[in-house]
């Protein structure tokens, strides 16, 4: 049995998130760590919400809260529509928590003792009319590169340039509009990751050979470019304090850490959260010399998150001379978009996770964004699209099947397994048929290739339609009923497999499934033994029909919903 400890990236606190963010992190880790529970392995899938830095502070504002309040209120919404999206997080936690605080400073102070953190004087913009500085995301302005008016200070929308506040042309503040701006100084704390560069690029060598290309790719550049030093400290009220012998650091009373520093960091605050509600240890997870070098680590995340990952939280676990464990395995994802243009809050242009469970059960979500996971390249969210796969795939092929087996059972044979009969030549097919997909499946599933494994899904429920297309019990019970009966058993073994094999994509469906047909949930990963797992279910057990497993999207809401949420025309 192997140990697998999986993390998605933070989402942050400030808002629901939309369904690019779901497709490209937590939805796939999701589907990764409920395939690996089902095959038996121990799994620990941690998350939390990322509640520091500017983000944070301006949408606490909007809101017109204090941003505790408003973590606090956004952190259990965040939880409860992740768990309604069937997000099986083991910890779902807050990077604000007591752990985040401890291990953050205490990283801090290990990378200072090993002379990897120095304090420098900075330039940056300070707000006289709001007597303090503005970093990040709290100045905006014009952007020096493609003059687009409302650039923000780490960032500019428009053309993807990171910008440094006093980067921007005629800059004001977001908090008074003021453009009453001067640049002054400031102490910050700097890693020095230009001294870590060398340990950086040999551990990356050593893994990214098993990272996919665009883990790599990105991992790479950022090296090539040559690493910088990093400011880890904010002039900012909300966030971690810093402190040095357990008490304020002179000179950084009003400041905090980095959110960038501290996120990564509550991958292991999460787990230690975790271990203080469950009782459970957390070491072994996360301390090589305590028993985590036999874990597998393995990360999700959208590519904007990659360089974070493969360079600098390494440089806070590499530079701490610590046995932290590092990640083995890192799944990056390309950009969801909305027709081709971005998701947008301001513009409500695509659809927001907690409104897409108010138009849709989440397994229809789950199916389409992981059949269309943005792997190899971009890709588009389109309501036509989104309602074909839907409406096909689940629908027509695996719901009917699960469904017309039932039901002819139920008809025929009174709801019960019927006994009789003995496989033949139709069946030898497809037990044939049907170990060759899942072996397909199981190790695309292994590989996190995740449309490839809704390929070979598919493929298998196909496989139950022809399977009685050709069989016919409708025709055989008329003149042969031990037959009839041999292809019924098959059938309704048939679709508890498909509920065992789907559960780790639509684990609602699977549950309802499994349940209908007395059987146990969670589900094991069936064995490659297709002809035992085929007459699992023995005769005369009461199977009901399950209810309605999936409801086909209609064209009207189609037209409704590309009216409200915006479409082609908006883009
Ligand atoms: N909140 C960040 C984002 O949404 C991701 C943080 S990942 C972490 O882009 F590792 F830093 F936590
Ligand atoms: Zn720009």
């Amino acid at each position: 049995m192997a140990r697998i400890l999986i993390t998605s990236a933070l989402p942050y606190i400030n808002g629901v998130k939309h369904l690019g963010t779901l497709t490209g992190s937590m939805l796939p880790a999701d589907v990764f760590a409920r395939f690996q529970r089902a095959r038996g392995n121990e799994t620990l899938y941690i998350c939390a919400t990322d509640e520091h830095g500017t983000p944070a502070e301006l949408a606490a504002a909007e809101a017109g809260q204090d941003v505790r309040t408003y973590c606090d209120e956004h952190h259990v919404l965040q939880h409860d529509i992740g768990r309604a999206f069937g997000l099986s997080w083991d910890w779902f936690g807050r990077s604000s928590n007591a752990p985040n605080h401890r291990l953050t400073q205490h990283f801090a102070q290990k990378l200072e003792a090993n002379s990897l953190i120095e304090e420098r004087t900075d330039k940056m913009v300070y707000s006289i009319d709001d007597r303090r500085f503005l970093p990040d995301r709290y100045v905006e302005g014009t952007c020096p590169r493609c003059a687009y008016d409302r650039a923000r200070g780490d960032q500019c929308d428009n053309c993807g340039e990171l910008l440094d506040p006093t980067d921007l042309i005629a800059p004001h503040s977001v908090i008074s509009g003021s453009t009453n701006i001067e640049v002054r100084d400031t102490r910050h704390l700097y890693v020095l990751q230009t001294k870590l560069e060398g340990r950086i690029r040999d551990w990356v060598d050593s893994r990214a050979d098993s990272w996919p290309t665009l883990t790599r790719g990105i991992a790479y550049k950022h090296l090539d470019e040559g690493l910088i030093d990093r400011g880890i400290t904010r002039d900012l009220a909300w966030g971690i304090p810093v402190v040095r012998d357990g008490a304020p650091r002179p000179g950084f009373e009003n400041k905090v850490f980095y959110v960038w520093f501290d996120a990564p960091i509550e991958y292991i605050g999460a787990t230690v959260e975790w271990s203080e509600a469950t009782g459970a240890d957390w070491k072994r997870w996360w301390r090589n010399d305590e028993g985590a070098a036999d874990v597998e680590y393995v990360q999700f995340m959208g590519k904007d998150n990659v360089a974070f990952h493969t360079v600098n939280f390494p440089a806070t676990i590499l530079g701490s001379g610590e046995p932290w464990k590092l990640v083995d395995r890192l799944k990056a994802f390309n950009w969801l978009n909305w027709y081709g243009d971005k998701f947008s809050t301001t513009n409500k242009r695509g659809v927001f996770m907690d409104a897409a469970l108010e138009l849709l059960p989440p397994d229809l979500w789950r199916w389409y964004l992981t059949a269309n996971a943005p792997e190899g390249s971009d890709t588009a969210f389109t309501w036509e699209q989104f309602q074909s796969t839907v409406n096909k795939d689940l629908a027509d092929v695996l719901g009917n099947f699960v469904n017309r087996i039932a039901k002819f059972n139920e008809v025929r044979f009174e709801g019960l397994v019927p006994a009789g009969g003995e496989p033949g030549p139709l069946e030898d097919k497809l037990v044939a048929d049907v170990a060759a997909q899942l072996v397909e499946l199981t190790s695309q599933l292994d590989a996190i290739e995740m449309r490839k494994a809704a390929q070979a899904v598919r493929a298998l429920w196909v496989l139950g339609n022809e399977y009685l297309q050709e069989a016919a019990p409708w025709t055989a019970i008329k003149t042969d009923p031990a037959r009839a009966a041999v292809v019924v058993r098959t059938g309704l073994n048939l679709a508890a497999l498909y509920a065992r094999v789907s559960a780790p994509f639509i684990p609602f469906a699977a549950e309802s499934i499994l349940s209908a047909f007395g059987e146990p949930w969670p589900a094991a990963w069936p064995s490659t033994d297709v002809a035992a797992e085929l007459s699992r279910l023995e005769a005369g057990r009461p199977i009901r029909v399950p209810d309605v497993l999936f409801p086909k999207v209609l064209d009207e809401q189609i037209a409704e919903w590309t009216e409200r949420f915006g479409g082609a025309q908006g883009a």
